[in-house]
């Protein structure tokens, strides 16, 4: 099949939290798209099982990483360099979202969210950046944000949503500053889409299965196209962030919604 203009072909990518869920859906497409992907995630075990489970033309390695982790970032950019040569396209997506109302949070989990969910991010990219910078070939960095870092989305969300309110405006402004670069900055802000993580019992939130059901039905009532989506409808649109499809879009947040944040 022939790419075109989004092909990835001879492009090294890292995507974080890539081991299931979106991150996965996304590195698969990367490398049917010809990529090579690093798959960096808390779980290094279970990434590098699901990287020898993908099929070509790209490669794909796995890696344990912890976002958190100061020098996690530059771990990731020698294990592509290492691997493959260079470094062409990060995608941040490892994230957390606990529900959790407010008046029932506690101070070591809104750190938590924010590590994972913004500094993390944040310092992954830098690494990331200086790397391509110093490369001088240019690059695309793809953040995946969320609707409730542009409207909130359910109660119980309130850190997560201002770590995704954050990841919107770093995106914006992380743009500005590598675009002289020629280093794009985007990000994906995606709905309700069916994961393992949204189909695991809300962490903290009391919700028994039966109210977690129930919830999703409200859930999915919301959304215009009458579904949730699937890890897939976010991969393909990393894939045209990561591609030369996108060489002049930056500083732009994408919504993936299925039309929910119109309702
Ligand atoms: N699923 C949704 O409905 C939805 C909607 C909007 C945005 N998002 C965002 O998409 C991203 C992925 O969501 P998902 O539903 O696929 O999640 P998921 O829980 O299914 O998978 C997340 C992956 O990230 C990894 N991870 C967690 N913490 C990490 C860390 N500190 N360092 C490295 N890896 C880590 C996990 O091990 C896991 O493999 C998140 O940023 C999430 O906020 C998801």
């Amino acid at each position: 099949m022939s790419w075109g203009p989004f092909s990835l072909e001879g492009k090294r990518a890292v995507v974080t939290g890539g081991a299931r869920g979106i991150g996965f859906g996304i590195a698969r497409r990367f490398v049917e798209a010809g990529a090579d992907v690093v798959i960096a995630d808390l779980d290094g075990e279970l990434a590098e099982k699901k990287a020898v489970s993908l099929a070509g033309p790209g490669e794909a390695v796995g890696m344990a990483a912890d976002v958190t982790d100061a020098g996690s970032g530059e771990a990731m950019v020698a294990r592509a360099t290492d691997a493959f040569g260079s470094v062409d396209i990060l995608v941040n997506n490892a994230g957390i979202y606990p529900q959790v109302p407010m008046l029932d949070m506690t101070v070591d989990l809104w750190d938590r969210v924010q590590n994972i969910n913004l500094k993390g991010l944040a310092f992954v990219s830098k690494a990331f950046a200086a790397a391509m910078v110093a490369q001088g070939t240019g690059g695309k960095i793809v953040n995946i944000a969320s609707i409730d870092g542009l409207h909130p989305s359910m109660v119980g969300l309130a850190a997560y949503d201002a770590s995704k309110g954050g990841v919107v405006m770093f995106t914006r402004n992380l743009a500005l500053e590598l675009g002289p670069h020629n280093i794009n900055v985007n990000a994906i802000a995606p709905g309700g889409i069916s994961t393992e993580g949204t189909a695991a019992p809300l962490e903290g939130s009391g919700m028994t299965e039966a109210e977690m059901e129930a919830m999703m039905q409200q859930f999915t009532a919301r959304i215009p196209m009458g579904r949730m989506g699937d890890p897939d409808d976010i991969a393909k649109t990393a894939v045209f962030l990561a591609s030369s499809a996108a060489d002049y879009m930056t500083g732009e947040i994408m919504v993936v919604d299925g039309g929910m944040l119109l309702s």
